[in-house]
């Protein structure tokens, strides 16, 4: 089965080919640069550049791998949670493939997408257990099949990503700025008693990451040289810079990473026998605190650990292509009224089953 998978759900515009379980092909065109610029996603800026981008892209993939569109079984593509406008850039451009080709579309749910890629490195062993942890989403799901995930655990506030990348604008680090903020970490030697584990004091499974923002403000507030330490390793001069600016980013992802721990391991609590597999995904699984924090946890409880390699971690299509492949050989497809659904609304199960 020959799968074309589309994502625009953010601010990367993606095409992927995968064939039987194998990805042949893959493109992605970041917009990264320019929404540094405004320090964040600039929603109408993203649509307006995957709606220039997605056509050349289709194309150069399409001419790279000399498949043709006659040769697809299937086109997939993101239809959310995401930015709306962006979604439906892709969503367009793939119904009006799919009246062009006469071939089936399936909409595919971008946070599952992220959890389900992993199978293409090492089968998944189901049930699973899967944290997603992106820019905007922190979700643990049990996952009994591709077309079955329970939401166990989701972020009442800011995300892990969100605080990551707002952690790093307070230092004055670009956009996005988890992944600095991790390669400076490394330099660094966490103090386990800087920063909160937060709202883990009670029972609850979901996330809150906004007190841990909030004690990083007052933190940088406290010593505000640390900032003037950001500003000049950004300007290049990182010759000189105090071992306590690497550490105070070392800690904060530590507070980070074991906050997962602890809710995963309640998680795993509660579903303790059936688990046969844990799945760590999302642009923070490609963080070495959180992968070693991981990679912990599942030794710990005896666990097989799928963490897909970084760029199967960040936005890509090719875990579009892919869920579209796993969900159609079960016999699922959308009809051309598949809707976007933008971040913070119910994605239904509307798809239908041959
Ligand atoms: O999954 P993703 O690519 O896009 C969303 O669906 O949100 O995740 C993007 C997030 C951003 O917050 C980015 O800063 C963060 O993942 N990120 C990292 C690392 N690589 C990407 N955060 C910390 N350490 C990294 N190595
Ligand atoms: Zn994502």
């Amino acid at each position: 089965m020959l799968c074309l998978g589309i994502e625009t759900s953010c601010d990367e515009t993606a095409i992927a080919l995968v064939a039987d379980g194998q990805c042949i092909g893959s493109i992605l065109g970041t917009q990264a640069p320019l929404h540094a610029l405004f320090g964040g996603v600039v929603p109408e800026l993203a649509s307006r550049e995957h709606y220039r981008c997605i056509g050349p892209l289709y194309d150069k993939l399409m001419s790279d791998t000399n498949v043709v569109i006659d040769d697809l079984d299937i086109i997939a593509v993101t239809r959310g949670p995401g930015l709306l406008g962006a979604l439906l850039v892709g969503l367009a451009f793939a119904k009006g493939l799919a009246i062009a080709s006469d071939k089936p579309l399936i909409g595919i749910n971008h946070l599952h997408a992220h959890l389900l890629v992993a199978d293409l490195e090492e089968p998944i062993e189901y049930p699973a257990l899967g944290l997603l942890v992106s820019g905007g989403h922190t979700h643990i799901y049990k996952i009994d099949a591709p077309d079955a995930f329970v939401l166990l655990a989701r972020t009442l506030d800011d995300a892990a990503g969100e605080a990551c990348d707002k952690f790093a604008k307070m230092l004055g680090l670009p956009y996005p700025g988890g992944s600095i903020v991790d390669i400076l970490a490394q330099q660094g030697i966490a103090d386990p008693y800087l920063f909160p584990r937060p709202y883990t004091s009670g029972p609850e499974l979901d996330f809150s990451f906004s007190g841990l923002k909030t004690a990083a403000a007052m933190y940088l507030k406290q010593y505000p040289q640390l900032v003037e330490e950001g500003r000049r390793y950004c300007s290049g001069d990182n010759t000189s810079i105090k071992k306590e600016f690497y550490n105070v980013c070392a800690s904060y992802l530590l507070a980070i990473s074991e906050t997962l721990y602890i809710k995963m391991e309640r998680a795993l609590h509660k579903h303790h026998h059936e688990i046969k597999t844990i799945i760590v995904a999302g642009g923070l699984a490609a963080n070495t605190f959180i992968r070693q924090s991981m990679y912990t946890f599942a030794a710990n409880y005896n666990r097989k650990i799928l963490l897909p390699k970084h760029k199967l971690c960040t936005d890509n299509a090719v875990m579009v292509a892919y869920s579209g492949e796993l969900l159609a050989k079960k016999g699922y497809t959308h009809n051309l009224d598949v809707s976007a659904i933008p971040r913070g609304q119910y994605i239904p199960n509307d798809m239908i089953k041959i």
